[in-house]
Order: C-alpha cells, then structure tokens, then sequence
C-alpha cells in the first residue's frame, strides 16, 4: 500500500511521521508528505518535517500547502508544540526544501497515478484534503483508504468545549471531507485521553541512545508541561494512534460506523462531529479503542532504532 501523510507537525505529529520508517512494514510506502497550517504555520511544518525525515535518513518529497484555512483566521497550539512546533528545543532545522508542486495537486496525481492504492493519512486539519476534494471530485473513490485524526466522539472537546482542534482550526474543510468521503477511518481526540502512554515508557524511549531517541527526548520535553498543566496520567498520542491505525488495524478493539458531520454554524456547537449512529449511510468508521500496548511497542521501536 502507498501512502501520504499530511501533518501540522507538531510533536505528536512527529512522532507518528517516523512509525512506518522501519523495516517491519515492507508492505508500506510512504510517497509523500504533505504540510498544513495547523499546530503552527505551514513554513514551520515544512522545517520541521525535513528535520523529522533527516534524523530518519530517507528521502521523501515534501509538498507544502494551504497556509490558512478555508474561511476563518488560523488558530495554533503553539502553547503546546512549542513556538516553533517541535518543542522549542533547537531541533527545528532542515537543508530541505518543498517540491514546487502544491500539496493538494500532489495528492490528486498521486492519487489518479495509484488509484486504489493510495492511502492518505490526515494528522492536521483538513484543508488540503477539501482542496483535492475540489480540484477532483473523483478523488474519494480515487483513494483506497482516508484515515483521519480528529473529531471528538464523545464532545469532549480540546479546542472548544465540544469540538477536536483538527476540526475546530478548519470546521468548512472538515465538512466537505466528511460530506465526500464514505469510509473514513476516524481516531477521535478522546481515545488518545483514554489511552495514554505510560510515563513508564516514554520515560525508557527518552533514555535512548540513538540518534532518533536523542531528539524524540528533546522535542518531547513539552511533554512535561502537558502533565504539570493538565494532570495527564500519561502521554496523550493522537497522531501516533491514528498512524498505528492506518499500518496494521489489529490495533483497533472498537470502532462504531456513523455518519459523522461536522457543525459549521457559529455558536457553542462550531467543529462539532456529530456522530449518526442510526444513518443508513454511515461515511466513518470511528475508532473507540485501541490495542494500546502494540501501539506503544510500535513507537518504541520507530524511535529507538
Ligand atoms: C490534534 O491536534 C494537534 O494539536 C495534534 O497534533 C493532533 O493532530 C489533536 O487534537
Ligand atoms: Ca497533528
């Protein structure tokens, strides 16, 4: 299977970019890396991608994208990522630059060129992907699989009270995926804050020694923060969930099928996912749980190598 990662990265995105870069899944392509406005600007995403794929060492094409949403003014987390999107931590720098070619045109050739058996692995908010949409309204049948981290199943939102920062930074885009889309694979925020990574184990992947744990260690110190600000019980992972989905869904122990739309009204209710469960045409199927131990072991081993 072929695969693009588009990202905001962002740590957790970081941390999911690096999960299929090792040699257990030879059945794994990634072709691409597309970037988005999101947890920071776009050009942070594209230093912070390239620096990402050079502690990897591989080669990967990145195509830079939207630099804002749809609509509205962008909104970052870079109170939780860092100012520069990797922590802060002196690890944001890269002699890569993007491809010419725009990351939505990028998914639509690559999506005609290898048409059912493309994945497309969405760890930002969603503009690139309604941008394709657009350019190419065959697009979703295009592509074999769309996974998606975002939506908040539950309503317990990170971003507002009710809606997932992936949706709440671009809602407009999030609605036209998921009105195009019929088989979206959705890891919601609220499976990340159900299953968090032991302090245990992050704690052993930041005492490597390998090149790749010394800057999973440093762009992770935010990590830190997240526990003295939030209490967390562990490390909440979204991304690296989302892409442990996406390389092997044994990892999945519940989904539910709905019809998720995404509320782009203007009060409390904004970037909500709805969840249909009663649709007869459910477009997602939404991930509630995960075999977390095997997601744990897959990001050890892509960050300790
Ligand atoms: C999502 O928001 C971002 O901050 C993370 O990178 C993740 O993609 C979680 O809501
Ligand atoms: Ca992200």
């Amino acid at each position: 299977m072929h695969w693009i990662i588009d990202t905001d990265a962002g740590v957790d995105d970081a941390i999911a970019i690096a999960m299929p870069f090792v040699p257990d899944w030879p059945d794994h392509r990634i072709l691409a890396i597309t970037t988005v406005t999101g947890n920071v600007h776009v050009s942070k995403v594209n230093i912070n991608v390239g620096a990402v794929l050079d502690v990897l060492k591989v080669d990967v094409p990145i195509h830079a994208g939207c630099d804002r949403p749809m609509i509205e003014s962008h909104i970052h987390a870079e109170e939780f990522h860092g100012a520069d999107g990797l922590g802060d931590a002196g690890l944001a720098k890269t002699e890569r630059r993007p491809e010419q070619e725009h990351a939505a045109l990028a998914i639509v050739r690559l999506a005609r060129a290898h048409e059912g058996d493309l994945g497309l692995i969405a760890l930002g908010p969603l503009t690139n992907i309604a941008l394709a949409c657009n350019l190419d309204p065959d697009l979703p049948e295009c592509l074999a699989r769309l996974v998606v981290m975002g939506c908040a199943w539950q309503a317990r939102g990170n971003q507002t009270p009710a809606a997932e920062f992936n949706i709440a930074a671009d809602p407009e885009s999030a609605r036209v995926v998921f009105d195009r889309f019929s088989n979206v694979v959705v890891l919601p925020w609220e499976v990340s804050l159900d299953q968090m990574m032991p302090f245990e184990t992050f704690e052993r992947i930041c005492a490597g020694t390998s090149a790749r744990a010394v800057f999973f260690a440093g762009m992770t110190r935010v990590v830190h923060v997240w526990k003295a600000r939030f209490g967390f019980t562990g490390v909440p992972l979204p991304d690296p969930l989302a892409m442990a989905v996406a390389l092997d869904e044994r990892i999945i122990a519940r989904e539910l099928r709905a019809r998720v739309r995404v509320d782009i009204g203007a009060s409390i209710g904004r970037a909500l996912s709805s969840l249909d469960y009663r649709h007869p045409r459910p477009n997602a199927r939404v991930v509630v749980a995960v075999h977390a131990d095997a997601a744990w072991r897959m990001i050890e081993r892509a960050w300790t190598l």
